[in-house]
């Protein structure tokens, strides 16, 4: 390959610009021009790229975001957009493509892949929704800032006995809150995946903590579950003990990226450069039992992430209500 494209797509995730970076100091250390593609695929659709030097990444592994700003594009989705993707590659001379993203962008990856260019993907989202890897980029900065936020609701809810709901994102996937729920010791955790929860159980739950002394009841509620301020008002009324909502948005996805954030979205931009000076193509790079590794696309795609069983049934166990 002689020049390389790289883009981010989809929510943006804290430790995307090192990885943004690294791309661009592998590649240029190696001979490619690097170009970066603005606001994600619509940046393909509108032609809106430019050219990336070693200088243009500097002072921005430290930061959160993305220097090339991302978007969800509908377009990428049809045929027309596809094509319109490909022909704006031919006409800047991008024969390599980094994709920094998740499953969605992946699946616009993979369509560009089929149509002649070469792709490789690398896994940035909070969400941690992608079920080749292991890590993707932001989840750990996101559950850190998670953790420091809910510790926080935390004091001001001991302080008044209160039951705190706190929504956490994740609208398909429950690993923030599964996280946080053990970090945070919650009570309760609420996940998209097991959308069977049971309102009145937590309720008893709640009363019966109370008569044991416990001053306050936290609840981890997924994005997927939500209506936290409704669930909070039923809890209140049910149990007669103050409750609140706090919901903590889009604060978990900015932030500058923890020290694992930086490193692993390092050598990931830089192996999905290597794989496509090596002529690889089609191919989504993870991390799997230690070690950083790619998979095909389309088996990547094909594949399934559940929530470990073992995980949410230590979470439980380790709260309040299942220790008398
Ligand atoms: O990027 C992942 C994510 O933050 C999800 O956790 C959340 O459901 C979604 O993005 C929110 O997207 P938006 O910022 O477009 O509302």
């Amino acid at each position: 390959v002689k020049t390389i494209g790289v883009l981010t797509s989809g929510g943006d995730a804290p430790g995307m610009n090192a990885a943004i970076r690294a791309a661009v100091r592998r590649g240029l250390g190696q001979g490619v021009q690097m170009k970066g593609i603005l606001k994600g695929y619509d940046g393909l659709m509108n032609e809106e790229i430019i050219d990336l030097s070693a200088k243009d990444v500097s002072d921005t592994i430290e930061r959160g975001g993305t220097i090339l700003y991302t978007a969800r594009c509908a377009e990428m989705r049809t045929e027309e957009g596809q094509k319109k993707a490909v022909e704006t590659c031919r006409k800047f001379g991008i024969d390599g493509l980094v994709v920094i993203g998740g499953d969605g962008s992946f699946a616009g990856a993979q369509k560009l892949a089929s149509l002649g260019v070469n792709t490789v993907g690398v896994p940035g989202t909070i969400d941690l929704d992608i079920a080749c890897t292991e890590y993707t980029i932001g989840f750990d900065t996101a559950v850190n800032t998670a953790m420091e936020a809910i510790d926080k609701v935390r004091d001001t809810s001991t302080s008044h006995e209160r039951c705190s709901i706190i929504e956490v994102m994740g609208r398909n996937a429950g690993y923030i809150a599964l996280w946080c729920g053990i970090a945070n010791g919650a009570e309760d955790i609420l996940l998209p995946e097991k959308y069977d929860y049971d309102e009145q159980k937590i309720i008893n739950n709640i009363i019966e903590n109370r008569k044991r002394g416990k001053k306050h009841h936290i609840i981890i509620n997924a994005e997927g579950i939500g209506h936290s301020q409704a669930m909070a008002k039923r809890i209140e009324a049910a149990t007669g003990i103050e409750t609140r909502a706090t919901i903590l948005g889009h604060m978990q996805r900015g932030g500058s990226p923890t020290c694992k954030d930086r490193v692993y979205a390092s050598i990931m931009g830089a192996y999905a450069v290597d794989l496509l000076i090596a002529g690889k193509n089609k191919r989504i790079v993870g991390y799997k039992n230690g070690e950083y590794v790619d998979f095909d696309i389309n088996e990547a795609l094909a594949m399934q992430k559940t929530i470990p069983e073992y995980q949410f049934e230590i979470a439980k166990a380790l709260s309040y209500n299942y220790v008398k």
